[in-house]
């Protein structure tokens, strides 16, 4: 999409549940089946943040976003534009982003709503943020991915419970004037799809027509795998994205893909020829926590000091649906 303007991420954010559980702690309080090395060994995981009393997936959305606004320096008075990617919302309405903008008191012509493309929901988040700020007179916008599974999961089932965790994470966006003769920061491009044969293959057993309660997680386990390979390792769709953005794979300084599974990841990165030392992972200490891992892993990478300014930075999302999407932003 060439414009006169760029969308460039000013802030980062993130919160977490304050109570965290190690596989072995989960296994004893759940009575699972299973052991911290079967889990570390088929998904990398080595523990997960639970909501407890009070902790929903507004408050952390909530709290992901006051973190962000407060690293970008914008106050709530300045946001036009507030999206929430979410599968896990409080209610099934008003929308998470709703909730957060009454208790932030962010603008009365602050345009909010969620955002469900489950774990894939981030970079679609960011692809309708980026086209409001382009299409409208907003400046800011901030995009945030929150999800508490801990409440979707069947924790009966251990080939799945084990996989998620609760998390939230925000970015903050300024809309600013192309430079002629820079080099073009912020969203460089953004690429999505989905295949809605494979909606069977991972999915909510409830919802609002199936006996209004929200149900638990349904997943064929080894499916979502091969496609999630497929896709996230695929020199021709990363190209595609890369292309559209000017640049090539040896430009890529890092890699924030979504933090479903360690294999997924080692599997996407033997696909793309990208060194391993590229890709920020955190599925270890988070576990999936679905819309929420790229922005939480965003926030941690730029807060440890990994990435930089002017850093080329790839997503990659993938999830039920089946919908992804990729992105690469000029830090
Ligand atoms: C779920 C996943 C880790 C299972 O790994 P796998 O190597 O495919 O394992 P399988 O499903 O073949 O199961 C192997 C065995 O482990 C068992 N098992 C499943 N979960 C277990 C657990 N938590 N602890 C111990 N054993 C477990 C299975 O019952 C099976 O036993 P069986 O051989 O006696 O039938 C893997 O398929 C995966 O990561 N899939 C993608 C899931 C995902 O990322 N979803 C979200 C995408 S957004």
């Amino acid at each position: 999409m060439k414009s006169d303007f760029e969308i460039r991420v000013i802030g980062t954010g993130s919160a977490l549940p304050v109570k965290v559980w190690s596989n072995a702690e989960l296994i004893a309080a759940r009575g699972l089946e299973s052991s911290d090395e079967w889990i570390r060994e088929r998904t990398g995981i080595a523990q997960r943040y639970i909501v407890g009393e009070g902790e929903t997936t507004f408050t952390l959305a909530r709290d992901a976003v006051a973190k962000a606004m407060a690293s970008a320096g914008v106050g709530p008075e300045h946001i036009g534009v507030l999206i929430v990617a979410t599968c896990t919302p409080d209610l099934s309405f008003p929308s998470v982003a709703a909730l957060v903008h009454g208790d932030l008191k962010l603008a009365h012509n602050c345009v909010v709503l969620d955002v469900n493309a489950a774990c894939s929901g981030f970079v679609h988040a960011l692809a309708v943020a980026r086209g409001l700020l382009l299409a409208g007179t907003a400046e800011y916008a901030v995009v945030v991915g929150a999800e508490t599974f801990s409440n979707l999961v069947d924790w009966n089932d251990r080939a799945t419970c084990v996989l998620f965790g609760d998390g939230a994470g925000a970015v903050v966006l300024k809309k600013d004037t192309r430079t002629q003769g820079h080099k073009a920061q912020g969203v460089l491009s953004i690429d999505m799809g989905a295949d809605g044969t494979c909606a069977p293959q991972l999915m909510s057993s409830g919802g609002v027509a199936r006996g209004r309660v929200a149900g638990t997680v349904l997943m064929n386990g080894r499916e979502v795998y091969k496609h999630a390979v497929r896709q996230m390792g695929s020199k021709v769709e990363a190209g595609k994205l890369l292309d559209e953005a000017g640049l090539t794979v040896a430009d890529v300084n890092w890699v924030v893909p979504h933090q479903a599974n360690l294999r997924i990841i080692e599997a996407a990165a033997q696909g793309l020829g990208i060194s391993m030392d590229k890709f920020v992972v955190t599925v270890d200490q988070h576990a999936n926590t679905s819309a929420a891992t790229i922005p939480l892993a965003l926030d941690v990478a730029v807060r440890d000091g990994r990435i930089q300014a002017g850093d080329v930075v790839m997503l990659q999302a993938f999830g039920a649906g089946f919908a992804w999407s990729g992105a690469v932003i000029r830090w």
